[in-house]
């Protein structure tokens, strides 16, 4: 019935897991024992409500998410938390906010939280092509300040910060690119961030995890849809949420625990899944040229480059021409991206490295 689908190596949104996308697609025409789909009825129905609740309570078990922190699903995507971090956070605070910039979407946040107030780089990778995250001794400790805020996962350069970081401030943590692909100590967090459409759903909401004290340093006079505060009172529903993008993450969550058995399980398929690629550039003798250090590679999204850089097109061509999608690296830094997150299936990696080996053999 599937034998059309491809190996989708897509950057975001990316591929989804096919058993929910199966009972998505039955569902749509009638949620069991309701007889509407969920996007026919009122966000603030029962039905719709229960939805949320469940997907909280997926979350919270699959990262152990304390009482103390808020779980809200916004809208604006993660580009608009590059926003509302500062305004809420930076804003009037008279403090400084640090940066750790180790990639492009480092670099978007910062952007936005220099219209708010003192800004500093903590990190910048800039002048060596964003190809690895710093080691937490290279960085200086802070002890003051209004918060740190770090990219766990550069989805453009493929680099994955490998262990977490502490600070004296709270920690802010975008985590779009990575977030449910591992296991994270939420602790060390004031609020983490991430736009579904990687690992967690179709695009439309963003999972903010804020810790209640959070709340606190937030100044008045902010735009209601703006203010932190009022999506937390509100349940996420101070305005029409997007309800199927919940719904599809309900599912997801609820795929990971059930059938993947956990975080946990899912970082180890995720790994093996990013050895094959890795082993496969690594052993090609130059062939292929990885972009990241290896102390700094991502699990989510592989970046290499092939050496005779004209052969990169007709790459992307010929495996497309064998069902492998997606592969082309970002307009950016260009190369090759195979971005393999949670719904990428072995079976998936196993094509792309079979490629890898048949395309070396035949151009080298
Ligand atoms: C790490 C990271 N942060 C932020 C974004 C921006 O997300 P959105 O398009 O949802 O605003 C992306 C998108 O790819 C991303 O990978």
């Amino acid at each position: 019935m599937n034998q059309n689908r491809v190996h989708n190596f897509s950057a975001g949104p990316g591929a989804l897991p096919l058993p929910v996308l199966m009972r998505a697609k039955q569902e749509l025409i009638e949620l069991p024992n309701i007889g509407m789909s969920v996007l026919e009825i009122s966000h603030r129905s029962d039905i719709f409500n229960e939805i949320i609740q469940t997907t909280q309570k997926n979350l919270r078990s699959l990262l152990d998410i304390p009482n103390n922190y808020h779980i809200l699903f916004l809208s604006g995507g993660a580009s608009l938390q590059f926003s509302m971090v500062p305004m809420n956070f930076l804003r009037n605070s008279g403090e400084t906010a640090y940066y750790m910039v180790g990639g492009t979407w480092g670099e978007k946040a910062i952007e936005q939280a220099i219209r708010e107030g003192d800004v500093c780089r903590l990190w910048d990778g800039t002048s060596e092509q964003f190809s690895r995250m710093p080691s937490f001794n290279e960085i200086k400790p802070i002890s003051s300040g209004a918060y740190v805020h770090i990219t766990s996962n550069e989805t453009i350069q493929g680099i994955q910060l490998q262990s977490e970081p502490t600070f004296g401030v709270p920690l802010i943590c975008d985590m779009s690119s990575d977030f449910l692909s591992r296991p994270v100590s939420v602790t060390n967090y004031g609020l983490m961030y991430a736009g579904v459409q990687k690992n967690v759903g179709p695009a439309g909401v963003t999972v903010v995890i804020i810790r209640e004290d959070m709340l606190e340093r937030i100044p008045d006079g902010l735009h209601s849809m703006l203010d932190y505060r009022v999506h937390v009172a509100k349940d996420s529903s101070y305005n029409t949420p997007p309800v199927f993008s919940i719904y599809m993450a309900n599912l997801v969550t609820e795929w990971l625990l059930e059938d993947v058995g956990g975080l946990a399980k899912m970082s180890d398929i995720n790994q093996e899944k990013a050895d094959l690629l890795y082993s496969t550039i690594d052993n090609s003798t130059g062939f292929y040229i990885g972009h990241a250090y290896e102390d700094s590679r991502s699990v989510m999204n592989v970046t290499w480059r092939i050496e005779d850089k004209t052969l990169e097109e007709k790459f992307v061509t010929e495996a497309y021409d064998s069902g492998l999608y997606n592969l082309k690296g970002h307009r950016s830094i260009g190369g090759l991206r195979a971005s393999i997150y949670n719904a990428v299936t072995l079976e998936s990696v196993h094509a792309l490295q079979g490629f890898m080996l048949d395309f070396q053999s035949r151009w080298e």
